[in-house]
């Protein structure tokens, strides 16, 4: 029998046979709001010029404002995309490097991202610093000493992740940012696992650019993400496609905000979803977003614990590390993944065998290979207690 999900799982479409623990990948949209999403394509669909030319704009106005409000972010510097690939993209295809200079990526950066700095950077005679952070780390210092002890005066930007996907480290991020741009460093936040999970207050963090998604652990739609620029920093940055915007007449704040938010045509209804999606998880709890992000929280922290005693693995990294997502270092041995597009034998067999769906990575930049958990308001501690009886059987 597998084992229950929580009380909300009724909110979510999850598969009633899918012990589902990976809501980090792709996160997972609620039922209201995919009826928001299907309401708002049907009204599209009932006249899409219409729709396009005369309805969409103020909807989006509302959406930047939902999600600046959210952030407390300057609206005037936040622009939709599709996912957080194409935010740092955007920014590092906007930067002119010339021979010489440094970007910083630590080793625990999601590996899209850092092809995306080494493309710029290669492609400019620039060059990618790789920071090599221990995993299992013990304190925020083999963090943020590391990366620090790399800057010097050829450092052009650092790519920092509120959270990390193979490791499911909550960075210190706050004091990097800080850190890093008092040394005359850019920051490239990457909150790809950033709203929804951890506070987040772009007014105080003051990044250069700060790319996340929504789709992730705000439940929107998938294809719903942001950039937020700084004002300062607006002006050198382009879209990554260029269209009609290119050409407009208008004041440097119209022309910005035609570039960004007409790319092409595309379905606008992920964006427009996101002031129904963060009033709907809002409103699951008396708490508002502040009790959801700390249920999650004291899950994912639970759950590794009792994944670490029954298979007698050490925790990687203190409990202040922990957000909604927690990897462990599982034994290298049997099979293992050698690309991307392979799975891993052991996530294979958790799915098939079991109904479990969890991340199993092999990561070659520790040579290690990571578990990795998620937490949302749908999951029970039984179904990580179901995980760890697998597991202990398995490995
Ligand atoms: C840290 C990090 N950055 C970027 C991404 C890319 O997100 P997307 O596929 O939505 O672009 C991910 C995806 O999991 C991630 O974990």
């Amino acid at each position: 029998m597998l084992p229950q999900k929580s009380e909300f799982a009724k909110y979510w479409n999850i598969n009633s046979d899918t012990v589902f623990l990976n809501h980090g990948s792709f996160g997972a949209t609620s039922k209201v709001v995919l009826a928001e999403q299907n309401r708002l394509r049907n009204q599209l669909e009932s006249d899409p010029v219409w729709f396009l030319e005369e309805v969409v704009e103020e909807m989006w106005q509302n959406a930047i404002l939902s999600i600046s409000n959210f952030l407390n972010a300057d609206p005037g510097g936040m622009v939709f995309l599709s996912n957080a690939t194409s935010g740092v993209n955007t920014v590092l295809r906007s930067l002119s490097l010339k021979p010489g200079d440094e970007i910083i990526v630590p080793n625990h950066t999601y590996q899209a991202c850092w092809n995306a700095v080494d493309f710029v950077t290669s492609r400019s005679g620039a060059k990618t610093v790789i920071v090599e952070i221990p995993f299992p780390v013990d304190s925020k210092e083999d963090i943020i000493n590391p990366i620090l002890e790399r800057v010097n005066r050829n450092t052009r930007l650092a790519l920092i992740d509120t959270v990390t996907s193979p490791t499911g480290l909550r960075m210190p991020f706050e004091e990097l940012v800080y850190q890093l741009q008092s040394k005359n460093v850019d920051v490239l936040l990457d909150a790809a696992h950033g709203p929804g999970i951890v506070p987040l207050d772009i007014k105080k963090l003051n990044p250069a650019y700060c790319a996340g998604n929504l789709h992730k652990w705000i439940c929107t739609p998938k294809g719903s993400a942001f950039l937020h620029i700084r004002e300062d920093k607006i002006g050198g940055i382009r879209p990554l496609a260029i269209s009609h915007g290119a050409s407009v007449v208008g004041t440097n704040e119209e022309k910005f905000r035609f570039e960004f938010d007409w790319q092409g045509t595309c379905d606008p209804t992920p964006w427009l979803c996101i002031p129904t999606a963060i009033a709907h998880v809002e409103d699951l709890v008396d708490g508002g977003w502040s009790e959801v992000m700390e249920k999650k929280r004291k899950l994912t922290l639970e759950a590794r614990r009792i994944l670490s005693e029954e298979l007698g693995l050490d925790l990687p990294c203190p409990d202040y590390m922990i957000a909604s997502l927690a990897s462990i270092i599982i034994p290298k041995k049997g099979k293992i993944a050698n690309s991307v597009f392979d799975s891993d034998p052991l996530h294979s067999k958790l799915i098939k065998e079991f109904g479990i769906q969890v991340p199993v990575f092999n990561w070659p930049h520790h040579d290690k290979r990571y578990l990795r958990i998620s937490a949302h308001l749908y999951n029970h501690i039984d179904e990580y207690k179901y995980l760890a009886k697998v597991l202990s059987e398995l490995i």
